[in-house]
């Protein structure tokens, strides 16, 4: 089986002006300099992006948006394009994340286009999918993720998405206080692998990483850790504070 390495991801959400972004990762940077096992990479609101990037240079954090446009550049007042996004020194994209779902009209087929644009600029997506408690508690969680897995990898080339980083997070967990269980989180990252080994291969899905979200916490990461499909968090809330992220990047 391929080695993945693990990722650990902040997503700050719509919090920290771009002062407030400088002073949390300068205290962050000598909290996680040692760590060699995994990847930690940070996700500003895109007004501290530059900020941000520049206290990186020379650290092993990468940097990362929560959102991005799928042109590269034009009229389309308020959007960033990935080339903007390359050019400030980002790496990773967010795309299709539940909030933008939820209040911004996202869809699985304009994050396929998001996937695709990052791509063609040198980014790599993590691509968030997830069921509402609604669809969890009718019995369809494997029906709507699978469904969101189809509809957002559709035509993306084998070596793009073996490269591409997938984020499960049940809503009903998303800033709640309710994690899944490592057991539940497991079961349905799982099945993602299963269903990615049979649209493309299994050499595939065993290279791709597979991240769990909602509301990881320093006490749940190494359960969710320990099982065997989960390569990672994206984590919000707790991101936030240095502390809690820098334990939770200290997982191993
Ligand atoms: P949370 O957010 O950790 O605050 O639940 C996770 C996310 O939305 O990516």
């Amino acid at each position: 089986m391929a080695e993945r390495i693990p990722l650990i991801a902040g997503n700050w959400k719509m919090y920290r002006t771009h002062q407030e972004a400088a002073e949390l990762v300068r205290a962050l940077i000598p909290r996680v300099a040692d760590v060699s096992y995994c990847e930690v990479v940070v996700c500003p609101p895109f007004t501290a992006l530059t900020t941000v990037a520049e206290l990186l240079k020379g650290t092993r954090i990468a940097l990362g948006a929560q959102d991005v446009y799928w042109k590269s550049e034009g009229a389309y007042t308020g959007e960033i394009s990935p080339l903007m996004l390359k050019a400030v020194g980002c790496r990773y994209g967010i795309v299709g994340h539940s909030e933008r779902r939820q209040h911004f009209g996202e869809t699985n087929a304009t994050v396929s286009s998001k996937i695709k644009a990052l791509y063609d600029a040198g980014l790599i997506p993590i691509i968030c999918v997830g069921e509402r408690l609604e669809e969890r508690e009718a019995g369809r969680t494997h029906e709507v993720v699978s469904r969101q897995i189809d509809e957002c990898l559709d035509g993306l080339e084998e070596e793009k998405l073996a490269a591409s980083v997938v984020a499960y997070e049940p809503v009903w967990a998303i800033g709640t206080g309710l994690t899944a269980t490592p057991e539940q989180a497991q079961e349905v990252q799982a099945m993602i692998r299963g269903q990615v080994a049979a649209l493309y291969k299994k050499q595939v899905a065993d290279a791709l990483r597979i991240l769990y979200g909602g509301s990881v916490k320093p006490e749940s990461i190494r359960a969710l850790m320990a099982m065997p499909d989960i390569d990672g968090a994206l984590v919000g809330g707790a991101s936030l504070t240095v502390e809690s992220f820098a334990s939770i990047v200290h997982f191993a």
